[in-house]
């Protein structure tokens, strides 16, 4: 936590202490990007460093679904499933993509390289049915199109 702490002091610097809550979503991301996934210990060690709840900060963690709690692979596929997305072949989606890598939602591949996930919007419903992988987006999806991402990413 040394470096991440150090992280978190220049991070610190800029906020002011009336606004102190403002950062426990960067430092939960800054925490993420360090150790891949979170675990309560995370949530509590924001908490104490800066002295709010702890409840406060374990919401946080637990609202958000970038912020993953389990072991992810290297690409996170995340669908989404709400309802225009789910009108318009969510399901399909998720099955082509489950045939194709050898999982089930909540699963990560055997080499690391793919995490799938169900999520909710992901406030592109204009271009339903659509996937998430990393900071990504892709819209309007077809079997087609779904073979050809995840055959560039492997
Ligand atoms: S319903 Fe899928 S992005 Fe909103």
């Amino acid at each position: 936590m040394s470096c991440l702490k150090e992280q978190f002091d220049e991070l610190r610097k800029i906020y002011p202490d009336e606004i102190k809550d403002a950062m426990v979503l960067p430092l939960l991301q800054m925490t993420l990007k360090a150790k891949g996934h979170l675990v309560e210990s995370d949530a509590l060690y924001i908490a104490d460093y800066l002295e709010l709840p702890a409840m406060q900060v374990k919401e946080a963690m637990t609202w958000y679904s970038m912020l993953y709690r389990t072991p992810v692979g290297k690409h996170v596929v995340k669908v989404c499933r709400s309802v225009a997305c789910s009108l318009r072949g969510e399901q399909r989606i998720v099955a082509h993509i489950s045939k194709k890598l050898g999982i089930k939602p909540g699963e990560t591949t055997a080499d690391n390289k793919f995490t799938l996930l169900e999520v909710e919007c992901l406030a592109s419903c204009g271009t339903a049915p659509m996937m998430q992988i990393n900071d990504t987006y892709h819209e309007d999806l077809t079997e087609a199109k779904i073979d050809q991402i995840l055959e560039a990413l492997q």
